[in-house]
């Protein structure tokens, strides 16, 4: 029998018979003493059997048969158990109760009275801690409403961590106290003319509860040394002139694109033509400044500080400036992450790269990737050519790009990080992360298309059993979600080799 649930669970027991959830069934909470944490499960189970039946269940304190149990148990992991018989108990960490009710909402089927539970035992704890979304927030500026949304459909699926990549040469999104006119003049765009916009710190704030909420830490990106120009639109000073390439400009022309120049906002989607003038003690006071902010901003443990596609940079240069860049997080009391790049340089120990070559790496990219490891880092996987969630399904989808691949669903289901780069195993893997770049992004509805089902498929890479993945398995599970995401008002492509449910 296949549940349909995404990602795979680590272990399933079917029972025979069904749970019914109706009108008349109690969600019942045991904190543990205290914390609130069954609480807070308890609501997002109240919500989601609100949304596809609109009943509200209530809450209590005292289990009857019938019920559903909800016990909290301190511990520090992402374990949880889930016993569905005459009641329903769902057992885990904070982390592992907000999964076990994600599971229960994949699991159910509707009726007219309410829901239908199958009678089973699951136990379930993933195999990466590092399970990652990326949404590129700089080529398009998403309001906090978006990516809220975002944080909704990702955590869905277990993720656990968030990489908004705040800045980049078509924009600047965070509010720093200290350099007023990044935001000013530097967020004023997006690509294509589109609207700008940037978070206020309390706005930053609110992302970041709303993603603690829902077991989600976000991890923000400045990118540097390149991908800088919008921060010469704002402090000229701090960049070098840009540096055209020979893609950029064809790319330009093929396109119908403006080349950048310097001090004027940037609205095309060429990269590697900027770069922070590295040697002026001018530009470190200024990432003095920025990261200082950014790091006190943050409550989760890593600032991201890009490094990809510096091709601007004299390679000594782009060294010695992952050096200090790395160091200088690390003083900040955070752990630095990077694109895979920053790994000719001797960066801090700890830092983590992030690889986001193909799955076939070239040398220079396995030995970037290795050097992590080297360095007491470890690698989260991004290849470009399977997880990244901004490339076309085929050659005619209307939304996004293909300059890595094209990726249709079984491409971004059927790979197995821990044997691309050889010699970084799992010991030495952090975890996975899909990215959503969003030069052809304009909106949720579009980024959605993207999103679903793929995004489904990377949360498996990231959360389940290598052995337990199976391709045939995951057409099947995942097709039955399509009333879950429908009664949640995702969107999303329903490629035509899936059988989708009806709702
Ligand atoms: C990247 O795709 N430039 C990290």
């Amino acid at each position: 029998m296949v549940f349909p649930i995404v990602p795979q669970p680590s272990v399933i027991r079917s029972g025979p018979g069904t749970f019914e959830v109706t009108a008349s069934t109690r969600i019942v909470v045991d904190n543990d003493g205290d914390a609130g944490e069954a609480d807070a499960a308890a609501s997002a189970l109240v919500d989601a059997v609100a949304q596809r039946t609109g009943l509200r269940l209530q809450v209590a304190k005292e289990a009857a048969d019938g019920d559903i149990f909800l016990h909290h148990r301190r511990a520090d992991d992402e374990r949880y158990t889930l016993e569905i018989g005459d009641t329903a108990h769902v057992e885990g960490s904070a982390a592992g109760l907000f999964y076990g009710v994600q599971t229960v909402r994949q699991l159910h089927t509707a009726t007219e009275y309410g829901w239908t539970l199958p009678r089973m035992i699951i136990i379930d704890e993933p195999r990466y801690a590092y399970r990652g979304v990326m949404l590129d927030v700089a080529r398009t500026f998403l309001d906090v409403a978006a990516v809220k949304g975002y944080i909704d459909r990702a955590s869905s699926l277990k993720f656990n961590r968030l990489h908004l990549h705040l800045t980049d040469d078509q924009g600047w999104r965070i509010q720093i106290d200290s350099r007023p006119l990044l935001t000013e003049l530097g967020a004023t765009t997006s690509t294509l003319g589109r609207p700008g916009g940037f978070y206020t710190k309390e706005d930053f704030r609110e992302i970041v509860a709303y993603a603690a909420a829902r077991h989600m830490v976000v991890v923000p990106e400045i990118d540097l040394p390149g991908h800088t120009h919008a921060i010469g639109v704002a402090y000229p000073e701090i960049v070098e002139a840009p540096v055209m390439n020979d893609v950029l400009v064809e790319q330009a022309r093929e396109l119908d694109q403006p080349l950048p120049v310097a001090g004027e906002p940037y609205l095309g989607w060429g990269v590697g033509h900027s770069s922070v003038r590295i040697h002026d003690e001018v530009t470190w006071a200024f990432l003095g400044d920025v990261l200082t902010e950014l790091a006190e901003l943050t409550p989760g443990p890593y600032l991201h500080v890009g490094g990809d596609e510096a091709l601007g940079t004299p390679p000594d240069d782009f060294n010695a400036f992952a050096e200090r860049i790395t160091a200088l997080v690390v003083e900040l009391g955070k752990t630095p992450m990077v694109w895979h790049e920053t790994g000719s340089a001797v960066v801090a120990n700890g830092t983590i790269g992030q690889y986001w070559g193909g799955i076939v790496p070239t040398d220079d990219q396995a030995a970037q990737a290795l050097r992590f490891v080297e360095c007491g880092g470890s690698v989260v996987m991004s290849p470009s050519d399977v997880s990244y969630l901004d490339q076309k399904y085929d050659a005619d989808f209307p939304v996004g790009l293909d300059w890595a691949a094209l990726i249709d669903l079984e491409t971004a289901y059927t790979w197995e990080p821990s044997t691309i780069v050889p010699g970084l195993g799992d010991d030495a893997i952090a975890g996975v992360e899909a990215p959503l770049w969003t030069e052809t992004v304009a909106s949720l509805v579009e980024l959605d298309q993207l999103f679903f089902p793929r995004a489904a498929a990377l949360a498996e890479v990231a959360w389940s059993a290598a052995g337990s993945r199976d391709w045939e398995s995951f057409r099947e599970r995942v097709g039955a979600l399509a009333p879950v995401w429908d009664a949640a008002g995702w969107g999303g492509y329903r490629p035509a080799e899936i059988t989708w449910s009806r709702s």
